[in-house]
């Protein structure tokens, strides 16, 4: 599309209303205390504005649907495996495709084939789901981003990249002691930051000259693509998918998480080169997702996939998406609201440790913010800080927090419009204006890993 007007409008209209959770302050304040002040344990029918996750929670096309009645359903052979399979191979260029249910069964089938106990993987930053399966199988995952994407204030335009450096180092000490590398497009954990084509072509090179395979995690490969168009110098006359064809062909394989940028609301994939690799996957996979042409998933989900991968490179799509997260980064922005800066691909993430300086860190200044926005609005994002990451105190260990404490404002695809938009600057506005009154939290019950989801707050005001 030509872009000749100043507005950018969501390149869609609406066929399928759903209602949303609409609730008075009154009620949320039940609701909250009832979910023990932790938005995980809300109902989501008490949420008006859930920006929560990306993942699997974005808006099929007309054309996704249609493809769900022409799934087939065979348990072996399904015709919509071997659409999906030419539409993987065409936006990748790799040969073995792999269903999966989701991304983290695709990491784990991937790392149980190719990782040995003391292993190393390094990557610019695992996603959580990521590293988990690398420490299960008694691997190390090691990040390795730049310091400077450390710094939210940064503004830089490829937060996401591979510390070259740092990678180099690393594999000259490990040798053959790395079974991969990763690279994570865009970085989840670090604001939905890009990493350059330039950067992964160095990535390339490294991986080359220490005869170690490249993997991607590529959940939010499009996304990727359109920031390096945007971003990075000769790049812009390329279009998103040609840049997301080298991307892929970069690299010998991938996990990625088709509930992103599949355009689907659940799915995933691993995709590999060599062959007999691919064999010891596929002989994984049996076990625990089911035959290699379904992975875990109906055939009309492959059928949605398919369409899903098509669609999502479309740059009126792309633009339009880019465009909605920066729209409230820009307004939120003009009104002194700290975040990660620049704003990435999928997600505004608010520095919750600069909003609330009042509130030490064991006092988890990211739930704070989080709960104010669903008290003040209905709206659930999530922590991503020292509730998320950090540890309890053991005999031996004092209390681990984090580095950051953000608040992820995560966008659905195609689910939301701009007057939800500019609910959303308003609701956080009130909370930025009243943040002086933010109360801290305190931890009442958790679990030894994974704590988030499941913690019991209360707070201290
Ligand atoms: N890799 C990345 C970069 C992710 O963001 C996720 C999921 C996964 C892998 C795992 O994929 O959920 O399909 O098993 N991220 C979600 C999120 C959960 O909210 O950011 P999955």
């Amino acid at each position: 599309m030509e872009h000749t007007h100043r507005t950018i409008i969501e390149p869609f209209r609406i066929r399928a209303v759903e209602p949303l959770g609409i609730t008075t302050a009154a009620e949320r304040e039940v609701a909250l205390k009832r979910a023990e002040f932790n938005p995980f344990l809300l109902h989501a029918d008490e949420v008006l504005i859930d920006l929560l996750t990306d993942s699997g929670t974005g808006a099929m096309s007309a054309a996704q649907w249609a493809a769900l009645m022409i799934g087939d359903e065979s348990y072996a052979g399904s015709r919509s495996f071997y659409r999906l399979e030419s539409v993987v191979r065409a936006l990748t260029g790799i040969r073995n495709v792999i269903p999966t249910h989701q991304g983290r069964a695709a990491e784990h089938i991937l790392f149980s084939a190719l990782l040995k106990p003391g292993n190393v993987v390094p990557a610019n930053a695992h996603f959580d789901t990521t590293r988990a399966n690398v420490e299960f199988l008694g691997g190390i995952a090691v990040d390795l981003l730049y310091d400077e994407a450390m710094d939210p204030q940064a503004d830089l335009p490829f937060k996401g990249d591979v510390d070259l450096g740092k990678l180099r180092d690393v594999l000259t000490r490990e040798g053959s002691n790395v079974p991969c590398v990763m690279v994570t497009i865009t970085n989840n954990r670090g604001g939905g930051q890009p990493v350059s084509l330039g950067n992964m072509r160095a990535v390339r090179a490294l991986c080359d000259e220490f005869k170690v395979p490249l993997f991607l995690d590529a959940a939010r490969f499009a996304e990727n693509s359109w920031l390096i168009k945007m971003r990075e110098p000769g790049q812009g006359d390329r279009t998103a998918t040609e840049i997301a064809h080298e991307t892929f062909r970069l690299a010998d394989g991938f996990t990625l998480s088709a509930k992103k940028d599949g355009l689907v609301n659940i799915g995933g994939l691993l995709g590999i080169n060599n062959d007999a690799l691919a064999e010891l996957c596929r002989t994984r996979l049996i076990l625990t997702e089911g035959f290699p042409t379904y992975g875990g998933l109906a055939g009309r989900d492959l059928e949605a996939l398919a369409q899903g991968l098509q669609e999502v490179l479309d740059e009126d799509y792309l633009h339009y998406r880019h465009a909605s997260v920066r729209y409230v980064f820009d307004r939120l922005d003009k009104l002194g609201v700290p975040m990660m800066r620049p704003p990435g691909g999928h997600a505004v993430y608010l520095d919750a440790g600069a909003f609330a300086p009042h509130l030490p860190k064991n006092q988890f200044p990211g739930v704070a913010l989080v709960n104010a926005l669903y008290l003040e609005g209905g709206v659930r994002g999530v922590e991503v800080g020292s509730l998320m990451f950090g540890k309890p105190a053991t005999p031996s260990e004092p209390e681990e927090l984090a580095a950051l404490e953000l608040v992820r404002l995560t966008f659905p695809r195609r689910t939301y419009t701009q007057s939800h938009m500019d609910y959303l600057v308003e609701v956080v506005s009130h909370v930025w204006y009243h943040r002086d009154k933010l109360p801290g939290y305190a931890l009442l019950e958790q679990r030894p890993v994974l704590r988030a989801f499941t913690a019991k707050l209360a707070p201290l005001a």
